[in-house]
Parts: C-alpha cells; sequence; structure tokens
C-alpha cells in the first residue's frame, strides 16, 4: 500500500502583488491541512471555478498559496476514520476543497472524513471526474427538477451553457431519461456535438438572451437547466409553461438579472437555486449512487479532454475564455 511521501507534485496558484503565478512545484506533505483520511489523486477536472481561482480578480481563492481543484478522485492510504478504510476508492468535492483548503491538483491530498464519498459501484475514479463538480450538479439540477414533478411528459426542457461541463452533461442526463431536450449554445461548432447526444433542437445563445418588451412570452418549456444566468434568466420565466422551472446554477453569462414577478404570480413558475458546494454529505453520497445508476449521463466521457498538471494552464485559461467544449479531466497520478 502507498504511503504519504515526504514531498509530491502540486500545481500551485500563489498571488503575489496583482498577479498569479501558476505552476507545478514540489510540495511537502508536511504542509497539508489536517484530516482523518489521506488520499492518493488519481483524477481531477477543470471547472469553470477553478479557472476563477487561478486569476487575480477571480475572487475564489481564500488561501494563499492554493492547490486549486475543486474536485478529485483516488485511493484512501492511511485513515484515521473506521467507516472509511484504507484501499477504498474515493472522490471528494465542493465545501472547501480547491477553495479554501488545498484541492485536486496534487498527487496527495488530506481530508475530513465527512467530506468523503466512497467510489459508487459501476464507476470507475475517471468515471467519477468525467462528471466531476459540472456533472453532479447537471444531476442535482435534473433531481430537484423532478422532485418538484417534472416528467418527461410535462414538454420540453432547455439546457443553456450546452457545450460547457454543467450543460452538456445535463443534456446527456436528460436525454438518457426520455426528455425532450433543447440546448442553447454560443458555439455553432458544437452543433454537430449536441444532436449526436440527443438534443430535439438548438437555440442560438443571441435568443436567450434577446430582451422583449413583454413580461410574459409564449410558454414554451417544461422546465430549464441553466449555468449561465445573467440576461438568460428573464428570457426563461417568461417562456416557462404553467408551472415549470428553472434551476439555476451558474453565472457565466453575468450575475445580475432583471425580470417581473409576472411569472411567478401568472404561471405559478418557480427559480430553483442549485449549489452543489456546500450540499450536505448524506444527500451528496445518496446522488452519486444515482449518477453510477438512473441518472448516469449518456455516452460518459466521449467529449473529454486529457491533461496533466503542466497543461493546466491552457485548461484553465480556455474555460475561463467560455471555450469549454466537455469535459477537461486531470490526470494526476504519474
Ligand atoms: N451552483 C453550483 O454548485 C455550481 C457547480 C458547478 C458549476 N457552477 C457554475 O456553473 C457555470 C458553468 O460551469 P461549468 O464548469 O460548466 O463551465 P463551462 O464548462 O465553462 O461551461 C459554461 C458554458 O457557459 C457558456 N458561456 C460562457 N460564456 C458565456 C457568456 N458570456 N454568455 C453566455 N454563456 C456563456 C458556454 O456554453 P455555450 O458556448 O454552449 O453557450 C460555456 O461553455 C459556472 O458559472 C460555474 O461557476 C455552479
Amino acid at each position: 500500500m502507498t504511503h504519504l511521501p515526504a514531498e509530491f507534485w502540486a500545481f500551485v496558484a500563489e498571488r503575489i502583488d496583482d498577479r498569479v503565478e501558476r505552476g507545478v512545484r514540489v510540495f511537502a506533505a508536511a504542509d497539508l491541512p489536517s484530516g482523518e483520511v489521506t488520499v492518493r489523486v488519481d483524477w481531477s477536472s477543470v471547472n469553470y471555478k477553478d479557472g476563477l481561482a487561478t486569476i487575480p480578480n477571480g475572487r475564489v481563492a481564500r488561501i494563499n498559496p492554493l492547490i486549486p481543484g475543486i474536485d478529485l478522485a483516488g485511493t484512501v492510504i492511511a485513515s484515521d476514520d473506521p467507516e472509511i478504510e484504507v484501499g477504498t476508492p474515493v472522490l471528494a468535492h465542493g465545501y472547501e476543497l480547491g477553495v479554501a483548503r488545498h484541492g485536486g491538483y496534487a498527487e496527495y491530498n488530506r481530508l475530513p472524513a465527512g467530506w468523503v464519498v466512497p467510489l459508487p459501484q459501476g464507476l470507475t475514479a475517471r468515471d467519477a471526474m468525467t462528471i466531476g463538480t459540472a456533472g453532479f450538479t447537471a444531476g442535482l439540477s435534473v433531481a430537484r427538477l423532478e422532485a418538484r414533478g417534472l416528467s418527461p411528459v410535462d414538454g420540453p426542457v432547455l439546457v443553456t451553457g450546452a457545450s460547457g461541463g454543467v450543460g452538456r452533461t445535463a443534456i446527456a442526463i436528460l436525454v438518457e431519461r426520455g426528455y425532450e431536450t433543447w440546448a442553447s449554445t454560443g458555439k455553432a461548432s458544437a452543433h454537430q456535438d449536441l444532436l449526436a447526444l440527443g438534443v430535439a433542437g438548438i437555440l442560438s445563445r443571441e435568443d436567450v438572451i434577446a430582451e422583449s418588451a413583454r413580461p410574459l412570452d409564449p410558454e414554451r418549456w417544461a422546465a430549464a437547466v441553466d449555468c449561465v444566468g445573467g440576461a438568460t434568466l428573464p428570457y426563461l420565466l417568461r417562456t416557462l409553461r404553467y408551472g415549470g422551472a428553472v434551476a439555476a446554477s451558474g453565472n457565466t453569462g453575468g450575475a445580475p438579472f432583471a425580470t417581473t414577478v409576472f411569472p411567478f404570480i401568472l404561471r405559478g413558475v418557480a427559480l430553483i437555486g442549485i449549489d452543489s458546494a456546500a450540499l450536505p454529505i448524506a444527500e451528496r453520497r445518496s446522488l452519486w449512487e444515482r449518477l453510477a445508476t438512473d441518472l448516469r449521463p449518456r455516452a460518459l466521457g466521449d467529449r473529454v479532454t486529457e491533461v496533466t498538471l503542466d497543461g493546466l494552464p491552457e485548461a484553465l485559461d480556455a474555460i475561463l475564455a467560455g471555450q469549454a467544449h466537455g469535459r477537461w479531466l486531470v490526470r494526476v497520478a504519474v
């Protein structure tokens, strides 16, 4: 069984004055935070928040220097928790990982036991990070919409930011569950891939940020999964069918938005907030069981780009520039 070495490789972001220096460094195990469970990290992934954690005005990093990486999957090499045995394949994401505590872009990490999710049967560590924080958020969005009563007979569901991590995985889950799923994307180059994934139709980004003189437009969508926010949310709210809902998780299109009360009081629609970071561990573990079974995304892993720690700067820059198409997986173990 592997033991924690005194030093290992890590990708570190360090703020120096008004710039952030990023790169692979030797990291001392003594500088890891305390925690019950020590993990050899095999895989991590690149999420939008990871990009923000490595730029000066990203407002995400809360320690300096920081090993970013808001998710990781690997194997337990030491444990003080009786319920998490050495040798267990595990994953972790959210809470303070990669934000206020060192994250997944390092060969080893130490975690509180209450953050650890045993890998569900049927998912490898690589599969788990192919889903990653983005896919978990997509699954949580679908689960919350269905808990409110959504089913495929209710009508079409629109997914925004469709080519990115949250969006594309939401489409892969919804299509597999029998929903008439539509995509909105700003990338013409993504159309063919989205059609192959099974979307019924595609809207342009301009379609879903267009302003309207009316507080309500014709009813179109039974529900929406939105990770874009900004000007997109008003469009979604005024085009939801009676009783519909939007699961809102992100802000790649901006944070503020302006709407009216009319979608809520005349059509009974709902705006459901989605947060994966602070979700309590029991719900997190049970949603991961579902991501391995009934919420498993269609064609898991067919649009994945693998990078090593050395390749992270390009991937982080690309996700911040809105160039995501599918998921970036980080092969941490060498
Ligand atoms: N609440 C949570 O727990 C949670 C968890 C994970 C992620 N998030 C948030 O969800 C969002 C997406 O994360 P992600 O990891 O999926 O990122 P991502 O892979 O970069 O995907 C985001 C997508 O948004 C679209 N987009 C980018 N810039 C845009 C702009 N200016 N206007 C409109 N659309 C734009 C692009 O899709 P198209 O080109 O196809 O339109 C892009 O691929 C982020 O805001 C992230 O912070 C929240």
